[in-house]
């Protein structure tokens, strides 16, 4: 909790740490009332800073010290200045050891910040600023040590004893307890420190490198999840294997271990050779995790298992790099799940996630460039723009360069930073040293906030046969950057003629056609691009893949987006043309539903996924994405300003319109995967969740039509099916359709099957804050006495506040304030216990300006009340006052 102001602190401010760490020495002694905590430091001056000795000061919160030496001499209260944040003293030479004792309590620690316990085993989070809750220590990711660590705890109730690196000695002590030592020979900043000591088991394999070296690697988990761990192994090895295929990068030590948490604030954490990782990221089989959980628990092992590369052998200089290693990571990871499974359907996801949540974000309170150049608590800033944007940019820069001279620019980049601690600015020289390619204006994507709109019109000179593509872009303000340059925005763009092919591309001043789809860069405020050569007048294909991340707007008809959704040779971009189609019949409706009009949809929309659902050769998991209309969080970011109702209402009208208008070909579609799912037993493998996707698509439509044979349907598929996907599936159909009974019976058989599977029930709680019936917070609340939930947890909060308030917004946003106040005393109770969940709860809040004047004076109400209720952590406080600025 903050004593003062929380202050901000600012990229321009940075200065070279004063002193470096060359050795870190730790030793934890676990008990159950407390931890003892050893540190030696092994130190120097700075050798790059004059020769003066400044005083040093160690980060340190929340420890008892005990005792504090410098070169053996044992420093009294007077040699030193302490306050609740920092310890300072003198050094007398250039080069000195300290050596500190210090007590801490692991075992009463809610916030799950530093060392920790979750489920009776020891764990730590140390990114961003942890290690400070450890012991005394320069906290900063320029500062990288070689660590040594040794933990001592009673060997019946912790047998398993581990740290980063290799282990090379351990032994037994008097009384029960036990010890082991590990070395981690690579030169690494405190946030990646790690170290476990708990009752686990573990699965064990083997990866030989490229280089011919044989690694172990090891899951472990509680012993009753030892049945759960085999597809994050193979994900791992697939991994690892992609890793050295596409980027050259190689593993470097003789072992990796993979632990599970059931209590974790984020999915997972990279900590070098000793990955702890939220249990949602790592458990999965057929019974219990959903097709969607099994691809996630592939990107987040793959992500983590990248970080090796991308974080930890190069990290960053300062947390305001922090997408140096996350956008990077993020990019690679989605690049890997891409070839594991569908390029174009990943590709979907992705950006139906970042234009849904990372454009919202962009547009509020918390808005901030990939390189923020200023904050008050670093943890906010684990963000979609961070994580999100900054791998649009990266996959940018991608297009830009090209994947062959990309890769020279990452090896560059991976030689020549290799054990160092860096910025983005030095990730963009490599490429740019590689290429050759002059990256200057391209680096305004790390510098300035918001989502560039894109206008784009055309005009086709018959007498000429040429065409003219005009290009404006402009960004909105964000806070504290009124006015933006132009970006450099990459289009890739085709021209289609009328049977849909890709006309030959020749710009003005070209000798000839340079491909049929290709990459335009538009830098300019105003730019206009004139193709010659073409007989016809074409329709184009733009910004095909979602080449830039961009609010791209074209004045297509309906009949032409129609046309696009069937022949675009761009896959991505056939999903798109359909998307805009929904939007523009969803907001046709909306605006008849504000008007008190009879609402009408629009009967090409229906003809255009008819066509969809009778194609044959069109992937399942695509006919999937295009019947999926786009989401009501979306439809909000679009708004001006959002009409929760009128949303809610038109978009379930089309659904229920499309339901009867289609209903044959879904229960065809939905029949002939429904067999081939009770006759092949479940694989975790992209035809298989293609398959799936479109047969519980088709069931979410079918049983809007409330007949009694896809209840029964329903029922077969719940009570019949092997996997999760198909059960969770029947289940959350039933849950928002009108069979109230079967609804009631189904809920309750789930709850007692799965009570022991704190996952599952997750699962379970989130199905039901999700449903958009009246009563939402009734139910809502009366699931938070259930005896599976409690908000220690962050899953469980995740589950069941977060996906109330992100994702049921009709009862989220009811008209009288409910749900807003709701959350605002959820915040307020997790800000002692929890500051950083405490603060990502807050997000649907900081919306308000998204809607109408009484929800806005309601929202800002339950900000203002957050803000007058006590001591605020700085996360929430920085949230909840940047919200009212
Ligand atoms: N570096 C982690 C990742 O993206 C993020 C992370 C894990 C984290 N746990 C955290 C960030 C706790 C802040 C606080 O892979
Ligand atoms: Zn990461």
């Amino acid at each position: 909790m903050r004593t003062e102001q929380p202050k901000m602190i600012y990229l321009k401010d940075y200065q070279a740490p004063d002193y470096l760490i060359d050795e870190t020495h730790l030793t934890f002694e676990l008990f159950e009332d407390h931890t003892l905590v050893h540190a030696q430091l092994v130190m120097r001056r700075n050798p790059t800073l004059s020769a003066d000795l400044p005083p040093l000061v160690l980060d340190g919160q929340q420890l008892e010290l005990l005792s504090v030496a410098l070169d053996d001499r044992e420093l009294s209260a007077a040699d030193y200045q302490l306050d609740d944040s920092h310890l300072t003293l003198q050094p007398t030479a250039a080069s000195f050891v300290i050596d500190s004792s210090v007590r801490i309590h692991p075992e009463s620690n809610t916030a799950l910040e530093g060392l920790y316990k979750s489920s009776g085993m020891f764990c730590t989070q140390c990114e961003a600023e942890g290690f400070r809750k450890i012991t005394y220590y320069l906290d900063r990711p320029d500062v990288m040590s070689k660590f040594t660590t040794t933990l001592s705890a009673e060997q019946h109730s912790y047998p398993v004893l581990l740290s980063n690196g290799n282990p090379i000695a351990s032994g037994s002590e008097e009384g029960g307890r036990h010890w082991a030592t590990w070395e981690d020979p690579f030169m690494k900043p405190a946030y990646l420190f790690a170290l476990v000591a708990g009752d686990l088991w573990c699965v064990e394999d083997q990866f030989t490198t490229m280089s011919q070296r044989a690694v172990t690697l090891r899951i472990y988990v509680e012993p009753e999840n030892i049945d759960k761990v085999q597809h994050a192994m193979d994900s791992l090895k697939k991994s690892m294997k992609w890793d050295e295929e596409v980027y050259g990068r190689e593993y470097d030590l003789d072992i990796f271990m993979i632990v599970a948490v059931n209590d974790f604030n984020m999915g997972a954490m990279e900590n070098k050779g000793l990955n702890i990782f939220n249990s949602s990221c790592v458990l999965a089989k057929a019974e219990t995790a959903t097709d969607a959980a099994h691809q996630r628990v592939e990107a987040v092992v793959a992500h983590e298992y990248f970080h090796n590369w991308s974080g930890n052998r190069v990290t960053c200089r300062d947390w305001f790099q922090l997408s140096l290693k996350e956008g990077f990571t993020v990019f690679r990871d989605s690049e890997f799940s891409a070839d594991m499974n569908s390029r174009t359907v990943k590709r979907i996801e992705d950006v139906a996630y970042l234009r849904t949540h990372q454009f919202a974000e962009d547009a509020g309170p918390m808005a901030h460039p990939v390189r923020p150049d200023a904050y008050m608590e670093i943890s906010n800033f684990y963000t979609l723009t961070i994580y999100e944007k900054g791998s649009e940019v990266l996959r940018m820069i991608h297009t830009l360069l090209g994947a062959e001279t990309f890769r020279k620019g990452s090896d560059l980049y991976f030689a020549r930073h290799d054990g160092q601690a860096v910025t983005c600015d030095d990730f963009v020289q490599a490429m740019e040293d590689a290429s050759g390619v002059d990256l200057t204006q391209f680096k305004r994507w790390y510098t300035q906030a918001g989502t560039p709109r894109l206008e784009a019109s055309a005009s086709y000179d018959a007498a000429a046969n040429s065409y003219r593509l005009e290009f404006r872009q402009s960004c909105p303000a964000t806070p504290g950057q009124a006015e933006k340059l132009p970006f450099v925005i990459p289009v890739e763009l085709a021209l289609l003629d009328a049977q849909g092919r890709e006309l030959p591309l020749q710009l003005v001043g070209e000798e000839a056609p340079v491909g049929r789809s290709r990459v335009l860069q538009v830098t300019q405020a105003e730019q206009a691009f004139t193709f010659i050569n073409l007989a016809e007048k074409p329709l184009p294909s733009l910004l095909r893949g979602f080449s830039a991340p961009v609010k791209l707007s074209f004045p297509y008809d309906r009949d032409q987006l129609m046309f696009l959704m069937q022949h675009d040779s761009d896959g991505f971009n056939r999903w798109e043309a359909g998307q805009q189609l929904s939007v523009q019949v969803l907001q046709e409706l909306i605006g008849q539903y504000q008007r008190g009009e009879a609402l009408v949809l629009d009967q090409r929309l229906v003809a255009a996924l008819r066509s969809v659902l009778q194609d044959e050769q069109l992937d399942q998991a695509m006919v999937a994405e295009m019947l999926s209309l786009p989401g009501e969080a979306y439809l909000t970011e679009i708004s001006e300003v959002a009409d929760v109702d009128a949303i809610h209402a038109a978009r379930e009208f089309a659904r229920g319109e499309l339901a009867t208008a289609l209903f044959d070909l879904l229960w065809q579609r939905y029949q002939a995967n429904r067999e081939l799912s009770r006759s092949t037993a479940y694989i975790a493998e992209f035809t298989h969740f293609a398959r799936r996707s479109l047969q519980n698509i088709a069931l979410s439509y079918l049983v809007l039509s409330g007949r009694p044979e896809v209840l029964a349907a329903c029922l077969e598929q719940y009570e019949a099916c092997d996997n999760m996907t198909e059960r969770l599936t029947a289940l959350a159909v039933l849950v928002n359709s009108p069979f109230e009974s079967e609804r009631a019976t189904t809920l309750a058989a789930f709850a007692e099957h799965f009570k022991d599977n704190p996952l599952v029930m997750d699962q379970w709680f989130s199905v039901q804050a999700g449903s958009t019936l009246p009563g939402g917070l009734a139910r809502v609340q009366a699931l938070m006495q259930h005896p599976a939930f409690t908000l220690k947890n962050p899953n469980k909060v995740r589950a069941l506040i977060g996906a109330f308030a992100g994702q049921n917004l009709v009862n989220f946003h009811a008209a009288d304030g409910s749900g807003y106040r709701f959350l605002a005393d959820q915040v307020i109770s997790l800000n002692a216990s929890n500051p950083q969940i405490a603060s990502r709860q807050l997000s649907p809040l900081t919306r308000w300006r998204k809607y109408d004047d009484k929800r806005q004076a309601l929202m800002k109400g339950e900000l203002e009340r957050i803000l007058a209720s006590g001591e605020l952590s700085s996360d929430v406080y920085e949230v909840v006052s940047k919200s009212l600025a």
